[in-house]
Parts: structure tokens; sequence; C-alpha cells
């Protein structure tokens, strides 16, 4: 199994260009599934999840072509994804196993086909995940659902119909479920306190290129008008919002200095206000957001992760790496799940000084790091620790590489490009 090994110490400094957005892509791909006709989309990164679900789509019988995008073939594909036939409606457990978001194509088979079987994905690393809520809302739709040998076995015979549906809690792969559902089904959907992650309004955008109206875009009450059939179309993805984030905490980590090309600050507003108050400078440019750390030491600031516009939970483990190392404390409180604070002890094992009560940790930061043998089981703590290796002295070396390559392309080629000492050691 490859690691990932990192010599701390050094200063970033240049460029590192942001890939599209992984959560994004997933449902996108996912869309293909409504329409005979191909979806086109572009700046899709080159990721082991994405491949993971061109598998998915595949099995289903979606024919996937992939050509390198606009930028040559270093940076993102575009995919060409058609499914004139559905040839199985079950996604099975080998699949689902491997990437939870393999459950999104549950409301789109079951919309098009009136039938779906797709594998219970089961709990994981960041905590139980259900998918109570995906199910709730299917139903609200007139499917009956039954869970039989681990699958969820979804029927529609009459085929399901727009319904008011407002979710109990904030949920990102349920809304993306249900406005897919809501694309083909007979009438209007009305999605009350649905998530409004840039991702969903990149999903809503594409559905509104492939013929479906949706209206309320970017608030919590989505309506989705169902039509019977949808167009061709194409789409470019947005860029990876918390791509941006990490490499911005990474930047700060070192007090370097790195232009994030192609990153997008209002798509991480509050992670950069967050950012500001610790002293770090993000500014705007002709491309993309310049970071900053020239002078001062980090400050302890306080952060509660919340579904968007709050601070994303998808940075809290990146955001706990360079607290580590600030002026002062930091108490920083997860709500999205029950249980994302695997880094902790592998950041202590580094030197950190972190006491987690509940659901909040205390980071008290230290004067120094000292680099380590550490893993993490989830793929934003893995690169919280590759940030806090960044920082330590000595070498880090983090292992299970593999996480980092679901969701982060080529990350020891962008880091080494802006002067980090940064090895993949295969095997
Ligand atoms: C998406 O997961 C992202 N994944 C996650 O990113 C991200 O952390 C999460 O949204 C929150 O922003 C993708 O987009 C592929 P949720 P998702 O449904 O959709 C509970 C990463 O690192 N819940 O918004 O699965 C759930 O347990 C990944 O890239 C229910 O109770 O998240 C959690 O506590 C990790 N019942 C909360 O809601 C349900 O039916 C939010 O989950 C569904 C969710």
């Amino acid at each position: 199994m490859d690691r990932i090994r990192i010599k701390g110490g050094r200063q970033l400094k240049g460029e590192i260009r942001i890939s599209g957005s992984k959560n994004a892509s997933l449902p996108l791909m996912v869309a293909a599934l409504l329409s005979d006709k191909p979806l086109t989309l572009h700046n899709v990164p080159r990721l082991a999840d994405i491949t993971t679900m061109i598998q998915l789509l595949q099995q289903h019988g979606v024919e996937v072509s992939a050509a390198a995008g606009e930028n040559g073939h270093a940076h993102g594909t575009t995919l060409v994804l058609r499914a004139e036939k559905i040839v199985s409606t079950t996604a099975p457990y080998d699949i689902v196993r491997k990437m939870r978001a393999s459950v999104l194509v549950l409301g789109a088979l079951l919309t098009r086909e009136r039938e779906a079987r797709v594998s219970l994905p089961g709990g994981c690393a960041i905590g139980a995940r259900p998918v109570d809520l995906h199910i709730a809302g299917l139903k609200a739709m007139g499917a009956e659902i039954d869970i039989d040998g681990g699958y969820l076995v979804a029927k529609a015979p009459g085929g399901l119909r727009g319904a008011r549906y407002t979710f109990p809690k904030v949920s990102v792969g349920a809304t993306e479920n249900l406005m897919m559902a809501a694309a083909l089904a007979k009438g209007t959907t009305v999605l009350d306190n649905a998530a409004r992650e840039p991702e969903i309004t990149d999903l809503a955008h594409c559905l509104i290129a492939l013929g479906v109206p949706v209206d309320g875009v970017g608030t919590e009450t989505l309506t989705i008008e169902g039509v019977p059939a949808l167009k061709a179309a194409e789409h470019s993805v947005i860029p990876d919002r918390i791509e941006t984030g990490t490499y911005a905490m990474a930047v700060a980590m070192t007090a370097g200095d790195v232009e994030l090309v192609g990153g997008r600050l209002d798509l991480i507003e509050t992670a950069a206000q967050t950012l500001r108050a610790a002293g770090v400078s993000l500014e705007p440019t002709a491309r993309g957001v310049r970071v900053q750390r020239t002078n001062g030491a980090l400050r302890g600031v306080d952060v509660m992760t919340e579904p968007y516009p709050g601070f994303p939970t998808d940075l809290q483990a990146q955001m706990m790496a360079l607290m580590t190392r600030a002026e002062g404390a930091a108490m920083i409180t997860e709500t999205v799940f029950e249980s994302r604070f695997m880094h902790v002890p592998e950041l202590s094992r580094m030197g950190a000084n972190v006491t987690i009560h509940h659901e909040s940790a205390l980071v008290r930061g230290v004067p120094k790091l000292r680099g380590a043998e550490v893993m993490a089981t989830d793929l934003r703590a893995s690169v919280s620790l590759a940030i806090a290796g960044l920082a330590a002295e000595g070498h880090t070396t983090v292992n299970r590489v593999y996480h980092l390559d679901r969701g982060y392309e080529r990350l020891e080629e962008k880091l080494g490009a802006c002067g980090a000492d940064i090895e993949r050691l295969k095997g």
C-alpha cells in the first residue's frame, strides 16, 4: 500500500490548481441515469471515487467515455455519459460498500425504471450515517421500500408522483436523491429544509440544462417540475471548495504564500472568515484566491461545523491540524457527524494537545509538532495529518494513502510544486 512521506519545515510558495469538485461530480454523474440522451460533464476530477462511480454506472448500462479536459491530460476530464438503456436496476454491495455516494442512484433508477435494488451502505469511519431520510422522502413520492438481504428494495409501479416533503434534518445526499427522483415524477415536488451546499446548486443547474424546471436554487425550498423525458446537456463542474479550503489551511500552516488557481472565495466564505480571524489573509485574484500568512503567529479560533453556509464538516480535521500550532486555544465542535474526530489520536502522536469532550475538541496550541508514522480511515482526516506533517519537525509518513486518493487529485505533485518536501512511497 502506498504511503506519503513529508519532511516538515518548508514554506509553500507558488500556485496550486484547484480541481473540479468530487462531491459535485458524483451526483452529476448519477443524473445521467435519468435520460437516454448524453450528458457531457467537464472538469471532473481524476479520483478513485470517480472511477468507482463510473464502474457502478456502467453496470447499470451507462456508456461512459472520457477525454482529457480543456487543460490537457493533467487537469480534469470531460466525461460523456449516456444511459440509452438501463440494463440493471441493482447497485451491488461490492460497489456500494466502497463508496457510500452509490446510494444516490436510488432515486434516479426508481423514477426512470420504477424499481431499484440498492445495497445499504452500512456505517463508516465518521459515523452511522443512516439513509432514513432518503427512504422517507421517496415514500412521500409514492415509493414502496423494503429491506431485504441488506438491500433497499424500492418499487413505484405507477411511477413516482410529485410531493411536498420537509427534511427533518438537513442532508446533502437525501436532497440530491429526491431532486433526481423528482425530475421524472408526475407533477411538482417541493423540498423544504433542503441542503443548500454549492454541490446542490450545481446539480440544480445541471437538471435545468437537462430540461427540468427547478425553482428556489440556492435556498432551503426547492421546487422541481417533473418532465416526461430529459434532453442532452453539457455542464461544467464547480471547483472543489473543500480542496480549496484544504490547501488554504496547508499554506497557512507553513506561513506560505500561494495562489489557488480556479478556487472560488465565494464558495468558502465561512471558512475564509475563520481563517482571517486566525491571522491568515485570503484575497480574490483574477485567477482564483491568494492565501498568505507572511507575518505573525496563528491565533486560536473557535469553530463549529454546520450545514452550508456554515463551516463545513469536511474542513474540520484540516482546521484542527492548523490550530495545533496556534497561539492560545481553539474549541472545535462537530455537529454534522457524531464521530468525526479520528484524527485526534494521530495528531496527538505528533505532539498536539487536544482534549475531546463529547462533540467538542479543545485544541491548545503547541510550539512544535514532531513527525511520526500516522494513518487515518477517512480522507479528510488523512489530509489533516499531511497538513500537520508540513509543519512538523522531521519526517511524517501517512499510511493508507488510498483514502487521500479518493478525494485529492495528485496531492503530492500539487504540494511538491510549491516547495513541500513530499514523496509517495510505492508498495
Ligand atoms: C455529503 O455526505 C458529502 N459526501 C460528505 O463528504 C459531507 O461530509 C456531508 O455531505 C456533509 O456535508 C458527498 O457529497 C458524496 P448528509 P452525505 O446526508 O450526503 C445524517 C467527504 O469527505 N443523515 O448531509 O452522506 C448523517 O448521518 C464526504 O467528501 C441521517 O440521519 O451527508 C449526518 O449526520 C464525507 N439520515 C447528517 O445527516 C439520512 O438519511 C448529514 O449527512 C441522511 C443523513
